[in-house]
């Protein structure tokens, strides 16, 4: 490894990142209330081998032991997400007051052992009572939205201040609401467009909310990032190129950065004004402290005719015979570089955090050991991209592993492994793989500068 932790500066935020969904399980405990990801992986084969989150990692029972397993890793920062069904049952309305002892608890324990809690507002799990009245397609979701966040940063916001309002806008909109291969499982244009203007709308004014009535927390929110590159140089592939690159990178980011929706290079954007009421422009926009990158990889695009709307198609990792995760997806290092270069490039963004990044691999448990070595290569390879764009002046300030513990990957269940740490979800034991230690050692970095060893 040619870089250590000290080349970041000592302010850079080190930390991982999870979901509730994800880990929590405890689906229907103390009064919560079911969501939409609850109901949806109910559903015959929604969901690879027909798993659920029910139990997950247990981490609603088990989260002192992990928190403790965090500190003995040295993570400082641990970006987590709420429950909204497990504040509010019904979306709106009554608090479930057992489900903000659990998250005062989480935060509690962070803030005792030094570890900074960082909240996501939204990682995916609608309350599904809101869905049956329509979910993100419904307008009045700006009013569900904005009463749960109030909630929470009166609740939380006197000790955590770090928070996302979304997690990743494109990809809940774009596979719960166009592509229905996750919940609610919706489909169809007029859904997708929906959803996306109410998130989009949603993502600004939770920002306001948490700014109205706190002016000592850092907002921010997440969005996901492939760096994309036509199949070859054809017009026809460029186009196709440019079209996908608005409709997965810049849909959710420009809007909010005041600049309004891509619609120059993707005309399918022009039906959302179906959605949009006067004033919406102005709402859409909220001045972030910071933006959360989440990348994994690139996409190759080429032109296919019969594709609808866009008229391109991504050319999946397997097809192209290059080095793929579990998830196929390309390992290609250069493209959080990319990413962090052209965010930098906005006027309007003043901070970025890598809010996720990590990879899949076939773990393998032996004697109680994972050595998961092509996993610590990813983290190295894509943390000196990140580097190297903090060197050329990019304001990235953070760095977060996704994840800290395996988990339920969405529509995959359980079968790829993000974790740092192995889980059996038989018996919810931990392991740390090769890779937690290596991020342990790799962050302890500065800590022994501080403290040497032997004392004078
Ligand atoms: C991101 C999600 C996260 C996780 C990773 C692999 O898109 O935000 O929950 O599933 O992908």
């Amino acid at each position: 490894m040619e870089f250590t932790k000290e080349d970041f500066g000592e302010d850079f935020k080190w930390g991982v990142s999870t979901a509730a969904y994800q880990i929590e399980g405890a689906h229907n405990s103390h009064g919560k209330g079911l969501s939409i990801w609850d109901v949806f992986s109910q559903k015959r084969r929604a969901i690879a081998n027909n798993h659920n989150g029910n139990t997950a990692c247990d981490f609603y029972n088990r989260y002192s032991e992990d928190i403790l397993l965090l500190h003995k890793l040295n993570i400082p920062n641990y970006r987590f997400s709420i429950s909204w069904s497990r504040i509010l049952p019904h979306g709106t309305g009554a608090i479930n007051s057992k489900g903000v002892d659990f998250y005062n608890h989480v935060i509690d324990l962070c803030l005792e052992l030094n570890i900074e809690p960082w909240i996501t507002l939204y990682h995916w799990d609608l309350p599904h009572e809101l869905e049956q009245k329509g979910g993100w397609t419904n307008r009045e979701v700006i009013h569900w939205f904005s009463y749960f966040v109030d909630c929470c940063i009166r609740q939380f916001g006197d000790r955590v201040k770090h928070w996302m309002i979304l997690n990743e806008p494109m990809v809940f909109t774009g596979a719960g609401y166009f592509l229905g291969v996750h919940a609610p499982g919706k489909k169809g244009l007029s859904n997708f467009l929906a959803a996306a203007h109410h998130a989009a709308l949603c993502q600004a004014e939770g920002g306001r909310i948490i700014r109205s009535v706190r002016n000592d927390c850092k907002i921010g929110t997440t969005f996901s990032y492939s760096h994309i590159e036509p199949k070859n140089n054809t017009d026809k592939n460029v186009a196709a190129a440019i079209k996908v690159d608005a409709l997965l990178n810049r849909m959710f980011i420009e809007p909010l950065l005041g600049m309004g929706y891509p619609d120059k290079e993707l005309a399918i954007l022009k039906r959302m004004e179906r959605f949009m009421q006067p004033g919406d422009e102005g709402k859409l926009a909220f001045d972030m402290d910071f933006v959360g990158l989440q990348n994994y990889t690139r996409e190759i695009v080429g032109y296919a005719p019969f594709m609808p709307f866009v008229k391109a198609k991504i050319i999946k990792a397997d097809k192209r015979k290059v080095e793929r995760t579990l998830m196929n997806w390309e390992i290609y290092p250069p493209s959080i570089y990319h990413a962090l270069k052209r965010w930098n490039e906005y006027p309007g963004v003043k901070e970025i955090v890598v809010t996720e990044n990590g990879a899949a691999f076939s773990d393998e448990l032996v004697n109680e050991n994972v050595q998961d070595v092509d996993r610590v290569n990813f983290l190295q390879d894509h943390i000196e991209q990140v580097l190297k764009a903090k060197k050329e002046g990019v304001e990235v300030s953070g760095y977060f592993v996704w994840t800290f513990l395996d988990n339920f990957e969405w529509a995959e269940g359980f079968h790829p492994r993000f974790g740092l740490v192995h889980v059996d979800f038989e018996t919810q034991k931990r392991i740390v793989k090769a890779s937690g230690n290596w991020y342990r050692e790799f962050i302890k970095q500065s800590l022994l500068k501080e403290i040497p060893d032997a004392l004078p």
